[in-house]
């Protein structure tokens, strides 16, 4: 096989619908409303294209807003939001795809996530369903979700592959996305392994393991050996996995570090030493949900 060519800030990942995402997404979960437009406008005046928003961050608008102002052809831009953990049903889906498009002025949204298993196979269903009429309908390109366990995943799966068989092809809708919290402290191997072999591309949130990780020696040792800080060697670790992270920050310096992640590589040796085999999460974990 030849070379991959090397990440750059213009680099995307290839969804299964047939759309492509920044590989490099910036998240504004608890990033207040009144700083979101100057945060976002920050982060896209670095290189960011990719905004990884909620409903229940309750700053579509104002993260819209500098997507609006910023100049930068729609085309170019890639914005998610997700059903609130409380709607997951099929009225909550087209609810939510529907204020979303109202609050923001988008014309569509890129990406559509199921933002937690919640509300029971009916509700997960049901969402999922209501996602993929929002396909069909043109509000929304593609459609995936965040915090689902692989029995969440194959429950999905075997209900898309039923639709396919009774109403035909397309009819399933057609998974992209799988948004998880995934750093070294937390490595998700089955999730991931699932998602990669089907071409579902993994969102990594939490990649800098909301800063509480960057003084540990493992870290502090490759920040040291490459130059770099240890946000920055989080966020490469999880390009090199081949993940979308979605680092968040409110500060300016920050976001601009977070962004210095192309022009240099960690080694295969240095990416083996951050394989830590651990389950250890800084939010919360709805993949374990078993309802
Ligand atoms: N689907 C889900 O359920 C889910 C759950 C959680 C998160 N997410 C998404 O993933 C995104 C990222 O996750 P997250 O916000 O929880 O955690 P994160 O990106 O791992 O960490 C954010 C924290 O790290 C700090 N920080 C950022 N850059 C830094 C740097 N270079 N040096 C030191 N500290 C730094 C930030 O503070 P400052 O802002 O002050 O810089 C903030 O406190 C979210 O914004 C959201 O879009 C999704």
């Amino acid at each position: 096989m030849p070379p991959s060519p090397p990440l750059t800030n213009t680099s995307t990942a290839s969804l299964l619908s047939g759309h492509k995402m920044p590989l490099l997404g910036y998240g504004v979960y608890k990033t207040p409303a009144q700083d979101t437009a100057v945060a976002v406008h920050h982060a896209l005046s670095h290189s960011y294209r990719h905004i990884d928003c909620a409903v229940a961050y309750a700053n579509e608008a104002a993260a819209a807003e500098a997507l609006h102002n910023s100049g930068i052809p729609r085309s170019q831009l890639f914005f998610t939001s997700k059903i609130p953990p409380d709607k997951t049903s099929y009225a909550g889906a087209r609810q939510s795809v529907a204020e979303t498009l109202e609050r923001t002025g988008l014309g569509y949204v890129d990406l559509y996530l199921v933002h937690a298993p919640y509300g029971g196979r009916e509700g997960r269903l049901g969402a999922w369903a209501g996602l993929v009429e929002a396909v069909r309908a043109g509000q929304v390109r593609s459609i995936g979700v965040s915090n689902y366990g692989v029995r969440h995943l194959e429950e999905l799966e075997a209900y898309m592959r039923e639709r396919e068989a009774a109403e035909g092809s397309g009819a399933g809708g057609v998974l992209s996305v799988n948004q998880v919290e995934l750093h070294p402290w937390l490595g998700r191997r089955e999730i991931v392994e699932w998602c990669q072999r089907r071409g579902v591309v993994v969102q990594a949130y939490a990649p800098l393991v909301r800063a509480t990780r960057n003084e540990e020696p493992v870290l502090v040792r490759l920040a040291e050996r490459y130059g770099k800080t240890p946000s920055q060697v989080l966020v490469r670790w999880s390009l090199q996995k081949g993940f979308v992270p979605l680092p968040k920050s409110v500060n300016k310096e920050r976001i601009e570090e977070n962004a210095g992640v192309f022009g240099w590589e960690i080694s295969d040796e240095d990416m083996e030493t951050l394989e830590l085999d651990c389950y250890e999460p800084c939010a919360w974990d709805p993949t374990v949900i078993t309802d």
